[in-house]
Formats: structure tokens, sequence, C-alpha cells
């Protein structure tokens, strides 16, 4: 197995608070793998610091081989590493097709002067733009929704389509935040088998999840988290049992609860 995204040592602080202390892993090319703990643990904080958002106060992050530290988001996006987030952003007055055709400009686009005097060229991109974030729709499984508008659909489907949105960007590293929260059994169902879909696609996914029942089932390997400290990781049958994670989900609600808090707050 080759890494395809490694973290060393990542530290981040925001003023006297440390989000991240020295947290260090590696995912693998092909794989699923989890990123847990309880609300506030710094999950969020790390996809940040990975896409470029909040680049760390210490530490490394590598990616294909490469550091990405301290590079900005929309170049970190064209190497290849795309997200969703925790609360939907979506263009809500703009189709789900739109949306789409955003995150597939963000990687092809021409240059400014070329699409204001819509060159040829700019129009058969513009094209070829809309056929690509079609296909996304069908693929994540709401393509008879292209031409409603982003806020006339379900939770669960808004879900889907930042999924789209952030396929549609060509990525070979997938982050997703929480992208369970707020679905419905049968909802999360149908997620679970686009998640391994688009990993079997030859796109890497990391997941940031609090229903167990998801995480645990998607997961080749799970992290943890807990006040910025990676306390614990491995194969989720493993990370279930280890004490170390059973007291840090004690006293949250969470524990051994497979619906545990959503975080939508958070
Ligand atoms: N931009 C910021 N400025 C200051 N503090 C921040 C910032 N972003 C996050 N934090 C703090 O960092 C800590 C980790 O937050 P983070 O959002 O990463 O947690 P999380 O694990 O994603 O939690 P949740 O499960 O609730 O989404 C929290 O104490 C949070 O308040
Ligand atoms: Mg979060």
């Amino acid at each position: 197995m080759t890494a395809l995204l490694e973290v060393e040592d990542v530290t981040m602080e925001f003023g006297g608070l440390r989000a991240l202390s020295e947290v260090t892993f590696a995912i693998d090319k092909g794989e699923i793998f989890g990123l847990i703990g309880p609300n506030g643990a710094g999950k969020t904080t790390l996809f940040n610091s990975i896409t470029g958002v909040y680049p760390p106060t210490r530490g490394r992050i590598v990616f294909a081989g490469r550091p990405i530290t301290g590079l900005r988001p929309d170049r970190i996006v064209q190497l290849g590493i795309c997200r969703t987030f925790q609360q939907i952003r979506l263009f809500p007055f703009m189709t789900a097709l739109e949306n789409v055709m955003v995150g597939v400009d963000a990687r092809h686009r021409t240059s400014v002067p070329g699409a204001l005097l819509h060159l040829p060229r700019f129009k058969r991109e513009e094209a070829e733009g809309e056929a690509r974030a079609l296909e996304l729709l069908h693929y994540v499984g709401i393509g008879r929704f292209a031409n409603e508008l982003a806020a006339n659909l379900s939770y669960g489907d808004q879900r889907r389509l930042e999924i789209a949105r952030a396929l549609g960007t060509g990525p070979s590293l997938l982050l997703l935040d929480e992208p369970a929260a707020g679905m419905n059994p049968a909802e999360k169902n149908a997620l679970r088998d686009l998640i391994r879909k688009i990993r079997d696609s030859g796109i890497t996914v990391l997941l940031i999840e609090h229903d167990m029942r998801v995480v645990m089932g998607l997961s080749d390997r799970v992290a943890v988290l807990d006040h910025g400290v990676l306390i614990a990781e491995g194969r989720p049958e493993s990370v279930q049992r280890d004490p170390k994670v059973i007291q840090a989900y004690l006293g949250t609600g969470a524990a051994g609860d497979g619906e545990a808090a959503t975080g939508e707050a958070g």
C-alpha cells in the first residue's frame, strides 16, 4: 500500500486554544478512512488544515508525495483534494445542475478573456462541463432533479448534491464532513452504497461521521480524535473496543449509541 495522504505532527492553535495537537496518521490509496471523536475534538479543523482553509500552526501535510502545507485552497483542489461541508453550502437559488457546474468549472477553466469573448473553446468547454455535471447528478442518484433549485431538494438530496459538486473537481481524495447528518435510515443506507461506489471508482475517502453504524460499517480503518489528540487508530472492531475510545465517549451521551448526536450545531 502507498500512502496518499500523510499528516505529520499537525498542531493547530486558535489563540490559546489548541484544536489539534501533534496529529500524525496516513491514509492509503483506495481506503475509506473514518475520523471520529466527540464534539469539538478537532475533526473539522483537521479538514480545514488539509484543504488549506487554516494552514496548521506546526506540522506537515503531504499529498501524493508532495508537501501541500500552506498551499492555497484552490491549488489544493487542483491537486486533487476536495470536500463537502458539515453545514451544507450550496447555492440555494441555483439549480442542482448549476451547482455541480461550479465544481466542474473550478477544475477546467478557460482564461477569463477566453470566456468573455465566448471563444469556441469556451463554448465547447461549457457544453462539456454541463454534460459532465448531469452525469454526476445521475451518478449520485439525483439526475431527475437537475433543473430543480437546490433549495427545493430534500435534506438528504442536498447532501448528495454537495458530493456531486465535490466530485466535479475530479478529486483523488474526497473528504466528507458528516455526510449522514440529518438523514433518515433509508437515506443513510443509500449514502453508504454511494460512498462505496465512489471508493470502488478509485477515489480515496476520508470520512468524518458521528453515526457509528455508518462509519464502522464503511471504514477500512478509523482514527479517533479527542480534545485535538489522536487517541486511537486501527480496524473498526479494535477501535470500538479500545478503552481510551470508550472513555472519550463516556459522558457525551454517545457511548454505545448507534445514533450518536449528529453534531449539526457544532
Ligand atoms: N476558526 C476558529 N477559531 C477559533 N476556534 C476554532 C475555530 N475553528 C474551530 N475552533 C475550535 O476548535 C475546536 C475543534 O473544533 P472542530 O469544529 O474542529 O471540532 P469537531 O470535531 O469538528 O466537532 P463537531 O463534531 O461538533 O463538528 C473547538 O473548540 C472549536 O471551537
Ligand atoms: Mg465538525
